[in-house]
């Protein structure tokens, strides 16, 4: 019996996974049908928009979003949203309320094929490698002030680490090591209202690879 469900299991996702399954057409006019459009942009980049722009939108901007996130993630995020950032987008006072919308499972399939789909040139791929790298580790916890914004794991995965900055917890399954270089290195194309402070000029180009290697790594 056991056997036979976990063949029902395996076949079924099988099926799911065969190619032409989910649609990114589909998924455009599903996150316009769901009013995604209300809180978020999905044309760029952010250095076109003006400061009211970017306010008038209560979410991220997501027109790089093929280029930050891993595609699973993304699917299982949509389904269930748990929060990202500790404060509310944009606020530094208030506590993000966690009421992000869900989507049923066959639209988060369709819209992260969708969302999967707006890049930026700004991103190249390849460039670096998660890894358990001792130099990006001293930049991130003693070097540059990282840690005093964004919240991650240190030993025995004690939570450590500011809440000004979106949780770095995950990031190894969430963003794309090469956005995180490119994050670094452009900050203007990438920029939100409430930025984080630049480190061009701080950190050469080495030691942003450095860094966004060791955060790649995060479980
Ligand atoms: C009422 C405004 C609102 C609506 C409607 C909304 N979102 Fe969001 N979205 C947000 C906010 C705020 C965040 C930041 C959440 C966090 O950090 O935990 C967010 C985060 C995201 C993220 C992660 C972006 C990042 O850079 O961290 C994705 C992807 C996303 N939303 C997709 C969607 C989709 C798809 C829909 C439609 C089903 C949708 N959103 C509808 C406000 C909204
Ligand atoms: C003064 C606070 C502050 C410092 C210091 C800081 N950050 Fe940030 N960081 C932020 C803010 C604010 C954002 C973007 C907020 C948003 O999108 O809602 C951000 C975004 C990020 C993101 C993207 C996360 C995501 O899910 O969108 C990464 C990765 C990141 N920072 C890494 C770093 C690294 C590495 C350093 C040190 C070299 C650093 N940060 C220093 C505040 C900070």
């Amino acid at each position: 019996m056991k056997r036979i469900s976990a063949l029902a299991v395996a076949l079924a996702i099988a099926l799911w996974a065969l190619p032409g399954h989910a649609d990114p057409a589909a998924g455009e006019a599903a996150f316009k049908a769901s009013d995604c459009t209300a809180c978020h942009y999905t044309d760029g980049p952010a250095k076109e928009k003006t400061i009211d722009d970017q306010l008038a939108k209560k979410g991220p901007e997501l027109w790089y979003a093929g280029s930050k996130f891993q595609k699973e993630w993304l699917q299982a995020w949509l389904q269930d949203p748990a929060p990202i950032r500790q404060m509310k987008f944009n606020s530094v006072t208030e506590a993000n309320p966690g009421d992000h919308p869900k989507l049923a499972a066959a639209d988060a399939a369709n819209v992260s094929d969708f969302l999967m789909g707006l890049t930026s040139d700004a991103v190249e791929a390849g460039v670096v490698k998660p890894k358990k790298n001792a130099k990006g580790r001293l930049i991130f916890t003693k070097k540059m002030p990282c840690s005093g914004c964004h919240q991650y794991e240190g030993r025995k995965k004690k939570l450590m680490g500011g809440r000004s900055g979106p949780s770095l917890v995950g990031v190894g399954k969430r963003l794309n090591p090469d956005w995180i270089y490119a994050y670094l290195l452009t900050p203007e194309i990438f920029k939100p209202v409430k930025a984080m402070p630049v480190f061009v000029g701080l950190l050469s180009e080495k030691d942003m690879k450095n860094v966004a290697s060791y955060v790649a790594n995060f479980k």
